[in-house]
Parts: structure tokens; sequence; C-alpha cells
């Protein structure tokens, strides 16, 4: 293989990586709009370095004409949860998409690496329309709670400046701060349900609050100014209390009066 094909071996692999980006952050949309959790927290990708790719060629003994077959995360996608629970979420979440087919996957969350480390992977078979046809490419999907993510991170930076033998006393700290991570990701699913509970209120709070300034904004230029300031002063009064209710109230009763006009000026 000649080293000009390379940019157009990596191109299919750029637009997986940037759909499935942007498929996974409307996910999270959905779930927003709906005023309900999201499973996904975050979603990160990246295209693997040629650098990269000759490297573990060259440790797995990879003959470069197989590449595309044998190195599965040319492409690769982080999901991030805020919860261990969540990653089982993604995986059926995964598992239920037409435009993904599961090739195989490891569990490092229930058998964890010697190392310490702990995700989710999947490997999926995915079509990228180019134009040369239909192009079926593998992408390796990691799942993995923000505490994983803060440790797999800390962990690879050392593996790098260690180049691959970090010292002993090191990868005990390591390990320790695995035990630890668990130990913190099972406190935080013990209030799971308390902390989703804040978070979906916040969201539908922050919501309800933009819909009703746009509707206060778009009245300025239909009704009398005086009332406006009067709707206004009201919203603030309604907002003080932090009474999710009455402001979805006022909401309703807002859209009502922002209609009128509306109808008035037609
Ligand atoms: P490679 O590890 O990529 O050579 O392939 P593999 O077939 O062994 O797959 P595996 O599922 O073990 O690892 C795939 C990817 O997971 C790696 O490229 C890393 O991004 C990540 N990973 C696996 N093990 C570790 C680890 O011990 N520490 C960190 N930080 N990341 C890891
Ligand atoms: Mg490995």
């Amino acid at each position: 293989m000649e080293i000009k094909l390379w940019r157009e071996i990596l191109n299919p692999y750029t637009l997986a990586v940037n759909e499935i980006i942007v498929k996974f952050n409307h996910v999270i949309k959905e779930y927003k709009d709906r005023g309900e959790y999201s499973p996904i927290e975050q979603v990160t990708g990246r295209v693997k370095k040629i650098s990269s790719i000759l490297e573990k060629a060259k440790k797995k003994n990879v003959d470069l004409d197989d590449i595309e077959d044998k190195i599965e995360d040319i492409a690769g996608i982080r999901i991030i949860c805020q919860f261990v629970e969540d990653i089982d979420k993604v995986v059926e979440l995964i598992k239920g998409r037409s435009d993904m087919e599961i090739k195989s996957c490891k569990d490092y969350i229930k058998n964890k690496k010697p190392s310490g480390y702990r995700s989710f992977h999947i490997i999926v078979y995915y079509n990228v329309e180019t134009i040369s046809g239909t192009k079926r490419i593998k992408v390796e999907i990691q799942i993995r709670t923000m505490s994983m993510n803060f440790w797999a991170t800390i962990e690879h930076s050392l593996q790098y400046k260690y180049k691959g033998n970090i010292p002993p006393h090191i990868s005990e700290r390591l390990k320790s701060a695995s035990d630890a991570i668990i130990q913190l990701d099972a406190e935080m699913s013990a209030i799971r349900d308390d902390i989703m509970d804040a978070q979906i209120s916040n969201n539908i709070m922050g919501s309800l609050i933009a819909d009703i300034l746009t509707n206060i904004q778009q009245l300025y230029s239909l009704a009398n100014k005086r009332e406006v300031m009067k709707i206004q002063d009201e919203f603030y009064k309604i907002y003080e209390t932090g009474d999710i209710e009455k402001l979805e109230k006022f909401h309703k009763e807002l859209d009502i009066i922002a209609e009128s006009y509306r109808a008035q000026k037609l």
C-alpha cells in the first residue's frame, strides 16, 4: 500500500466518527426535550492518527494491507455517562439501532483489566456513503462513567510518559485509585434518584424560563410597553419564589395573552 492513499483510507472513518457524534448528541437532545434524564452525558470521538495505526500494526504483527480488517479502533467513539447504571441503558440503546450492527462486546466493568482499567467496549459495523458507494467499516465505542474516564485519561498519560512501563509504585497507586473509583461510582449510584430528580427539574426550569422570556420579548413589539413591564415584574416575583408550578401556570397564562395579541395584529 502506498502512503499517499492514507487520506483516502481514513476519510470514511472521519465521516463515520462525525456522523455518530451527531447521532448520539441528538439522543441527548431527545431526552432533554422530553424533560427526561439522558443516560448519555457526553460523546466524543476521534480517528486514530496514522502514526498510532502504524505503531499498533507493528506491535500486533498486522500486515499493512490488513489494517482495516484487523485494527478495530481506527474510528473511536467515547460515550461518557454519569452513573454505572446508565452504561447498560446505552448498550441497549445501541443494540436497538438499525444503523449499527454489533460485532463484539468486551465488558471491562464486570471484568476489570489487571491495570485497573474499566469500560464497556463495543465494536459495531457502520455504513458510510462515499462517492464510490457504501462502505461498511468497524467503529469502536467505549462506554464509561465520568470517573472511569478520569482514571483512564490519567493512566493513559502515564503509559505514554513511561512508554508502557509504569513503575510498580505508580501502578500500585493506580490500582488503588481504580478501587476508589468503584467505590465513588457506587456512592453516586446510591443517590442516583435524587441527583436525577434535581437535574431534570433544573432542565425543566431552564427551558421554562427561556420560553417565558421569549414570550415577553415578543410582547414588546405587540403590546403596550407599560403592560409588558407589569408582566415582566410579575415574572420576576414568581421567579424569586423558585416555585416551578407557579412558573408553569404563569407560562400558560402568558401564552394565552401573547396569542390574543398576535390575533389582534392579524
Ligand atoms: P488495544 O488495547 O487497542 O491494542 O486492542 P485490544 O484488542 O486489546 O482491545 P481492548 O479492548 O483491550 O482496548 C481497546 C482500547 O481500550 C485501547 O485502545 C484503549 O483506548 C482502551 N484501553 C484498554 N486497556 C486500557 C488500559 O489499561 N488503560 C487505558 N487508559 N486504556 C485502555
Ligand atoms: Mg488492549
